[in-house]
């Protein structure tokens, strides 16, 4: 049986701690395994920017050959079913598929009908575990390590894959987790070892890093009756709402941003705070790590 990488309890937290050191040795310039004669391919069946784009990377990195699934122009439309297709793939030789699905779960329907390894890259509301991987390696690199470090999630934590991972993942490594948001956009169950707190000042005030997420309007159940002006107001990270912040507080956000609604463009952009395109950098070596994880 393949391993898989659907959800951050397919890793102990040894595993985790393995996996950052070994990426942070990566992001140090240390050479990835070759990994040469091994098929991944890239199943997304939703948009992706960085995602999508740091797994083809990282494949490259460790001499794994890559095919992309047109997911528009494939059968899909004449109506194979995702198994089907995943099968498909499988049989063309795929040793790993890389699998961002609109449905929570899918990853894992795929990962019981094939004998390849599936990673997660962002299912529904689900999980993003390669994203919680890559948040924890920015966080270990700015601040020399994990333990002891609180770190508040804020915003969209209901519908954020992101946040379920970072929630999963964070406390296993020693971290102590806050969550702010609009109630209505806060699970209504929230892991252990995470505490929710009611005002982002507090958030701000009490942590090290503030991770702030786009509002998920395409998976809003409701219409949220907040305005994007009044959500800046009340949830916006902005130069003045981080006055009370540690001098060293880094701001984080996994992108697409949403400039002037969760983050302005004066902390977004701020070199001394901004971990965001570090983040992005730093998608590499995670993922080069999980494909080493995997395949060998
Ligand atoms: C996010 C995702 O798709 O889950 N981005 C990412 O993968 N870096 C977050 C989002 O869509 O807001």
């Amino acid at each position: 049986m393949a391993r898989n990488l659907l959800g951050i309890a397919d890793l102990s937290p040894e595993e985790v701690y393995a996996l950052l050191e070994r990426a942070d040795a990566l992001a140090d310039g240390a050479t990835p395994q070759r990994l040469a004669g091994r098929l991944q391919a890239n199943l997304f069946f939703e948009n992706s920017t960085r995602t999508a784009l740091s797994f083809g990377i990282a494949a490259g990195r460790a001499g794994v050959e890559v095919v992309t699934f047109p997911t528009e122009a494939s059968s899909l439309s004449k109506g194979e079913s995702l198994l089907d297709t995943a099968r498909t793939v499988e049989a063309l030789g795929a040793d790993v598929l890389v699998v961002r699905h609109r449905d929570a779960g899918a990853p894992g329907r795929v990962a019981a009908a094939i004998g390849a390894a599936v990673i997660n890259a962002g299912d529904g509301t689900g999980e993003h575990p390669t994203q919680a991987l890559l948040d924890a390696l920015a966080l270990r690199r700015r601040f020399g390590g994990l333990d002891g470090l609180t770190v508040a999630i804020v915003g969209d934590l209901r519908h954020s894959r992101v946040a379920n991972s970072n929630m999963l993942l964070l406390p296993g490594q020693g971290v102590r987790v806050l969550a702010a948001g609009p109630t209505a956009l806060l699970p209504d169950v929230l892991p252990p070892g995470v505490e929710v707190v009611r005002s982002l000042d507090e958030a701000v005030s009490r942590s090290d890093a503030v991770m702030t997420l786009r509002v998920q309007r395409e998976r809003l159940e409701d219409a949220l009756d907040l305005s994007a002006i009044d959500y800046h107001r009340e949830w916006g990270l902005t130069a003045a709402r981080l006055a009370g912040a540690k001098p060293e507080l880094a701001v984080m956000h996994p992108g697409p941003m949403n400039r002037g609604v969760e983050i302005a463009d004066e902390v977004a952009d701020d070199p001394a705070r901004s971990l965001v395109l570090e983040q992005v950098r730093l998608g590499v070596p995670a993922r080069i790590a999980c494909l080493e994880w995997l395949l060998t």
